[in-house]
Formats: structure tokens, C-alpha cells, sequence
């Protein structure tokens, strides 16, 4: 290869994921190993997602990598070992235009640039490692020209971030915990694509908080060495409701769905209880918001909404249709409305054609609102404004995707440094 001064570059978008039936504990924290199976729902990238340019240039005197903007170390573990691991697979690449022509062997010393932007903010708490390690493993790949299947790439990306390994695929996925020491059996695989069931609405009300939270990463290995419950569930719990749930995302039924949602989302809660020292991820808004939930599906006698909380406050929500979606959206905000400086379109935010449909596009429609008759004084008055940051409304949605339009690239094509 001679010393030419090319830049060569592949960007991709990756949705981010939300575990329907959680992965809760390791049983090898360096290959990241879960304890259990979990199935996750892929949220639509329209609205969530991370988009991730990467570049190689015999230029290039090092790996680089900035996120949302800002230069991060690559020095961690879980990146060098996901570096390790795509590099080892890169193929010949050829691109005679632009006098590119990398051969298999040259990945291993070749550097690469990384720039990586979160659509949504970091600071939320939503799963951003889970899209942006899948979007670092996807990218590369197509940078690589790497052969492998979707399934084993997701077992690169797994040991960057347990759950983005979900992330490789669109739709409906089951992380397989595998049985095998090195981790080459523990993978993902997509159950449904996100056409088979897309009369769900998912609602997340990013629930704000002032308590710095324990890490996904540090909370489940103080809950594997201290816990006796995990481990009942893991063992005797999950595999019963991996087999349930995939059967209740295969027939579309939406009970079975809603009560394995929610009794995991709350096993896992209670896990983290059962953790010396406890760890609290829920606060006063996410038991609100759990208790409104609750009283109007018991009210109507069949579930219409689904819940389910990671390791933080927010609640994350699955109405069966949009009719049901748009009644919860009322009920939302009637609860926990804006604050009086704040605009309806920056406080429902993602899919917010869902506001037109609720009445709630005119100025004073929250103020107008009336409580849902059936929840009705039952879960505390709507004087706490501000108690929810905003709404955010989405769908299940597709995998990753190259993005071919250049202008969509984070790194410049002739220097390969941020836009
Ligand atoms: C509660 O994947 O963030 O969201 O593997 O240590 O990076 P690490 O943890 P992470 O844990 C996610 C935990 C969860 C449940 C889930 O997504 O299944």
C-alpha cells in the first residue's frame, strides 16, 4: 500500500433497545456473559437512535474516537476488546475511485477515526450505550468489509455493552445467554421484525431526577454477589418467561405481553432491593405513573398498557394501538403537565402527530383536560409540574442501516476529523 493520503469512510444509524424480559447480572464480567436470556423491543431510529461515521487513513497516527462531539479515550476494555475483535475479521476492501485498496491483513495497523452523535441526550438515561456500541461494531463491519451475520456481530458488540448486542437487530429480540465459556454461543437473534407488530405505541416519560444513579454495570454486580433473589431468578424465573414471551410476541397477545412486561420490569426492581446496599432506580414519579397504569388496565378489565423501567426512573410504556395511546398521552399529561414556560412540541417529542390526535395541538388544551374517570383521584393531584422532563413517542422499529448520503457523515471526507 503505498503512502497515499485517502480517507475512507462508512456511516450507519443504530436504534437503540428496551428489555421487555431483563439481562440482569454476569457470569463473566470481561466477555460480559449474562446470567439469563432477556428479550428486547427495538425502538424506531427515527426517534432514538445513534449515528456513527468511522474512517481509515493511512494517515491516521492513531485511534480516535468523539462523542457527541467531544474526544472520549478508547483506552477502556470494552472498547479495545471491540476493536480487537472487528479488526481481527476485516477483509480486502477496494475502492478504485478514490485509489483505495486495503488488504486483510492491514487492519491491524491501520487507525481509525470514530465520530459517534446520539439523537437524543445522553443526560436522559436512556440506553445510549446499547445503541452506540452496536452502531461502533455495525459500522466497522461495513468499514471492514466484514462477513459476518448479523447474530455474530451482536457478540462483538456485546462485550462493549451487554445490551447492545439486541441492538444489531430491528423488531423483537432474544439475547441468548449461551452455555459456552467463551461466549461465541451467546448471541442475538430476532424473534419478529418490527412489521409483525406495529400496532404498538411505546411512550417513554423521561421522569426527572437529581440522585446520580448507580451504573447498570456496577448495580448488577452487587446484585450477583449479594442477591439471593437473582439468582432464584435466574434459574427458576426467567427461562419459564423467556419461553411465554416469545410465545406472546408470536401471537401478538398483548395480555400475556403486558403481564410478563410488567412483572419482570418489577422483579428486576425488586432485585436491585434485594442488592446489599439496595439500589433504588424508581423514584415517587415512577410509582405514580406504575400506579396509573395498573388501576386503568384493572379498570378496563383487559391490559392496555404495558411498563417497564430500566436502571433509572424513566418509564417506558407500551399501549396496544393508538387509540389507547392517545388516551394515555392524555392521561399523562393531565397528571404531569408541562411547566408554564415550556411548549407542547419540546415536551412531546419523537412521533408528535400523536398531539393532533389528542386534542392537545391548541394553546390551554393541557389545562382543559379531565381526569380519566376511571384513575380518577386515585394516584395524587397534577400539582407537580416539572416531574416529568418530557415525553418521547415512538414505535418498534428497524436494525441498523447504512447511510449512504454523505452529507450525513460526522467526520470530514478529506481531513476524516469532525464536521
Ligand atoms: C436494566 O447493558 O447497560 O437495561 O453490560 O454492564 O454494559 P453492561 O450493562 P447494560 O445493562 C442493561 C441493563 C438493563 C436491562 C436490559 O437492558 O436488559
Amino acid at each position: 500500500m503505498a503512502a497515499e493520503k485517502w480517507v475512507y469512510m462508512v456511516t450507519a444509524q443504530t436504534p437503540t433497545n428496551i428489555a421487555v424480559i431483563k439481562y440482569w447480572g454476569k457470569r463473566d464480567e470481561v466477555r460480559i456473559l449474562p446470567v439469563n436470556d432477556s428479550i428486547s423491543v427495538t425502538l424506531d431510529p427515527d426517534h432514538l437512535c445513534t449515528v456513527t461515521t468511522v474512517a481509515v487513513s493511512p494517515s491516521f497516527d492513531r485511534d480516535r474516537m468523539w462523542l457527541n462531539g467531544k474526544e472520549i479515550s478508547l483506552s477502556g476494555s470494552r472498547y479495545q476488546n471491540c476493536l480487537r475483535e472487528i479488526r481481527s475479521r476485516g477483509g480486502d476492501v477496494e475502492d478504485k475511485e478514490k485509489g483505495v485498496k486495503i488488504e486483510k491483513k492491514d487492519w491491524e495497523r491501520l487507525n481509525l477515526h470514530i465520530a459517534s452523535h446520539n439523537n437524543f441526550p445522553t443526560a436522559a438515561g436512556l440506553a445510549s450505550s446499547a445503541a452506540g456500541f452496536a452502531c461502533l461494531v455495525f459500522s466497522l463491519a461495513k468499514l471492514m468489509n466484514v462477513e459476518e451475520d448479523p447474530s455474530q456481530l451482536s457478540a462483538i458488540a456485546r462485550q462493549g455493552s451487554g445490551s447492545a448486542c439486541r441492538s444489531l437487530f430491528g423488531g423483537f429480540v432474544k439475547w441468548k445467554m449461551g452455555s459456552k465459556d467463551d461466549g461465541s454461543d451467546s448471541v442475538a437473534v430476532q424473534l419478529a421484525d418490527e412489521k409483525h407488530w406495529d400496532d404498538l405505541v411505546i411512550i417513554i416519560a423521561v421522569v426527572s431526577s437529581r440522585q446520580k444513579e448507580t451504573s447498570s454495570t456496577s448495580g448488577m454486580r452487587e446484585s450477583v454477589e449479594t442477591s439471593l433473589l437473582l439468582q432464584h431468578r435466574a434459574k427458576e424465573v426467567v427461562p419459564k418467561r423467556i419461553v411465554q414471551m416469545e410465545e406472546a410476541i408470536k401471537n401478538r397477545d398483548f395480555a400475556s405481553f403486558t403481564q410478563l412486561s410488567c412483572t419482570d420490569s418489577n422483579q428486576f426492581h425488586a432485585v436491585c432491593l434485594d442488592t446489599s446496599p439496595p439500589i433504588f432506580y424508581m423514584n415517587d414519579t415512577s410509582h405514580r405513573i406504575i400506579s396509573l397504569v395498573e388501576k386503568w388496565n384493572r379498570s378496563e378489565g383487559t391490559p392496555q398498557v404495558a411498563y417497564t423501567f430500566d436502571a433509572g426512573p424513566n418509564a417506558v410504556l407500551i399501549a396496544r394501538n393508538r387509540k389507547v395511546a392517545v388516551q394515555l398521552l392524555q392521561g399523562l399529561l393531565y397528571y404531569f403537565p408541562p411547566k408554564s414556560d415550556t411548549d407542547m412540541k419540546s415536551y412531546v417529542v419523537g412521533d408528535n402527530s400523536i398531539l393532533k390526535e389528542a386534542g392537545l395541538d391548541g394553546e390551554n388544551s393541557v389545562e382543559n383536560l379531565q381526569p380519566p374517570p376511571e384513575i380518577r383521584d386515585n394516584i395524587g393531584s397534577q400539582d407537580q409540574k416539572g416531574e416529568v422532563s418530557y415525553f418521547i413517542c415512538t414505535r418498534p422499529g428497524r436494525g441498523p442501516v447504512v447511510l449512504p448520503d454523505q452529507t450525513q457523515a460526522l467526520l470530514d471526507p478529506e481531513t476524516g476529523l469532525p464536521k
